[in-house]
């Protein structure tokens, strides 16, 4: 997830009005920009490593130029360097491009590009784009390379492209990413999202899946997928900018919990084949996953939540022992690492102080040392053996939630990959992983029972979470995204548990959450449900699609149809909603919780 930007018009437009959206988008990602100019005499390029602040030291006396291409980077491929950072361009510097997405097939189009004399300069996947422009004769007419490139890449991602040859337009394609085209007065725009040209205008035009757009000073015009030619609605946009970097919403945290099916595919993007996870995207070959004997994970906060989900996948699906420990408590007990075991770090940042200490740690025991992490470039991704990416996204709120579930998915994949070389592969569930965003979709438009609860929620002192299994673990992460939030105190329990304790705790009203996704082991849960009630707790149930209709909760939240061991992902989405509406109803600052910081990068 990257931003986007591109600008033509009149002379000296350009430049001010990139850099101008540039600062905009920075939001969308942070580690690297850039800005290529297309004017007749070549493609005028400036990029750098960094902030967008850093990106202004090297502009130096660049002319405006009336038509070009701005991007600011969440690095994806490639470490956050200068020679990564996009516009990115041909051989000879004719075309340059930007690019916010994954292009899946990169490797074997770079492969042939070399192989036909291209010369790379970058670790992108975007860098084929603007070579396979210049192979299918861009330099000449820019449109029509685009098209036959777009035939080529595989994947989800939206790019533009200018040429120093037709610099009065810039061509853009839409395929999943989003992507504007803003309409100007004798200019227009191009942008990843509103904010970045809400200042020059608020008339717009959305690109739908597909779409390719040739936007010149003063028009523009759209094909579909066919070539066909096609009106899109003139839309007029009322958010002011603010409420535009947010997408129209009241928070990232709501931003970010309803951009989960886009994080989820982006994230399982190029990693399922078929029935099959294709291991070699996972950052180990395969070799080395047949030599791990046992799983050590360690993290903090939600990322120890999400290695708690996988240790029981891992364990279930390919029968390797997993231990899960809290970084600052196991760098600290003179841990016990045999060898063969493979230590995993998961973090969100990749700078959590704790969890680096632990992969140092386990490195100096002379352990293979794995990273599960959303950002390229961190520590922890530099200072690891062998890394794999999250892809969900710059997470902006406080509060954890797509970083979450993207690690639970990979989390899978590793289990999944696992079973099958171990010999036990489940096709099932690769293929209910794969309907995962498609489901997510129809959980988030089914969430207004969960918008109730949580007002009436909001009202608590104290609430309770119980499951089973992973649904124990998920109501591990539901209860701290509840306290963290909406500072309602909230403990998560082992069902099961219950009665060696804390049923003490239950009186009439009381709220008690459970999620029952485990369906193997239902009526277990379901027991432990009616010792609740039979205290007078009130049960809210977050339930797998396939249980009856006539389980003993008060009120029910159903998840949609599907595979048990993919319910877990559907399941934290309730959970994730609760706390911010929780929040929200009592008035709370969602993204910016009072004592929480994004990135602990102290102990
Ligand atoms: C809670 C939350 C934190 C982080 C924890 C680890 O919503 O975000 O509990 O999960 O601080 O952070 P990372 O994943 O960056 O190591």
């Amino acid at each position: 997830m990257c931003g986007i930007v591109g600008f033509v018009g009149q002379e000296a437009g350009a430049l001010p009005f990139i850099f101008d959206g540039l600062k905009r988008l920075e939001y969308r990602g942070y580690d690297s920009a850039g800005i290529a100019l297309a004017l007749p005499e070549g493609i005028v390029l400036r990029k750098s490593k960094g902030k967008i602040t850093l990106l202004q030291e090297v502009l130096g006396s660049l002319p405006p130029g009336p038509c070009g291409i701005g991007h600011t980077r969440w690095a994806t491929h490639g470490r956050p360097t200068d020679q990564n950072a996009h516009p990115h361009t041909d051989c000879h510097g004719e075309i340059a491009t930007v690019h916010n997405g994954i292009i899946e097939n990169f490797q074997e189009l770079r492969d042939e590009l070399m192989a036909d004399g291209h010369q790379f300069s970058s670790d992108t996947d975007t860098e084929v784009i603007p070579h396979l422009l210049e192979a299918y004769g861009g330099n000449q007419d820019l449109v029509l390379a685009v098209r036959r490139a777009e035939e080529r890449l595989k994947g989800a991602y939206a790019f533009l492209a200018v040429s120093s040859h037709e610099p009065d337009k810039v061509v853009a394609v839409r395929r999943t990413s989003p992507l504007l085209i803003g309409l100007g007065q004798g200019e227009n725009y191009l942008a990843s999202d509103f904010s970045a040209f809400l200042a020059a205008t608020r008339r717009a035009v959305v690109l739908e899946n597909g779409d390719l757009a040739v936007v010149t000073p003063t028009s523009y015009t759209v094909m579909d997928s066919e070539g066909h030619s096609v009106t899109r609605p003139e839309i007029e946009v009322d958010w002011d900018i603010a409420q535009a970097e947010r997408g129209g919403y009241q928070h990232f945290m709501l931003k970010e919990i309803m951009e989960q099916p886009e994080a989820w595919s982006d994230c399982l993007l190029g990693r399922l084949d078929g029935d099959r996870v294709v291991v070699e995207e996972l950052g180990l070959s395969r070799e080395e996953w047949a030599a791990v004997s046992r799983i050590q994970i360690v993290a903090a906060g939600t990322a120890y939540h999400a290695g708690l989900i996988g240790k029981a996948l891992i364990e279930r699906l390919a029968r390797i022992t997993v231990t899960v420990d809290v970084a600052s408590e196991f760098r600290y007990q003179d841990p016990l690492v045999e060898p063969g075991t493979l230590v995993i770090a998961i973090s969100q940042s990749g700078e959590t102080a704790d969890t680096l200490a632990c992969v140092r740690m386990a490195r100096e025991m002379g352990r293979k040392t794995y990273a599960i992490t959303n950002t390229v470039g961190s520590t922890l991704a530099r200072e690891s053996d062998d890394v794999v990416y999250t892809h969900a996204g710059p997470e902006i709120a406080v509060a954890s939630t797509k970083a979450y579930t993207t690690q639970i998915l990979v989390l899978s994949l590793i289990a999944l990959a696992l079973a099958e070389i171990r010999g036990m592969p489940r096709p099932d569930i690769v293929r209910g992983l794969r309907e995962v965003p498609a489901l997510g979709a129809t959980v988030l438009s089914r969430m207004d029972p969960v918008k109730a609860f949580a007002q009436k929620l909001a009202q608590n002192r104290d609430v309770f979470y119980v499951g089973r299994g992973m649904d124990w673990a998920l109501c591990m992460e539901g209860q701290l995204k509840l306290k963290e939030i909406s500072y309602i105190h909230a403990e998560a329990y082992a069902a099961g548990e219950l009665k060696h304790g804390t049923l003490a705790l239950i009186e009439e009203g009381t709220p008690v959450v459970a999620v029952i996704t485990e369906t193997a082991i239902v009526d277990k849960t379901l027991s432990n449900v009616l010792e609740v009630k039979a205290r007078g707790g009130e049960v809210w149930g977050i339930v797998a699609g396939q249980l009856p209709k006539n389980i003993p909760i008060d009120h029910r939240i159903d998840l949609p149809l599907a595979h048990p061991l993919t319910s877990l992902v559907l399941a934290a989405v309730p959970l994730q909603l609760l706390a911010y509406w929780a929040a929200v109803f009592r008035g709370e600052d969602v993204d910016q919780p009072r004592n929480l910081a994004k990135s602990v990068t102290v102990e």
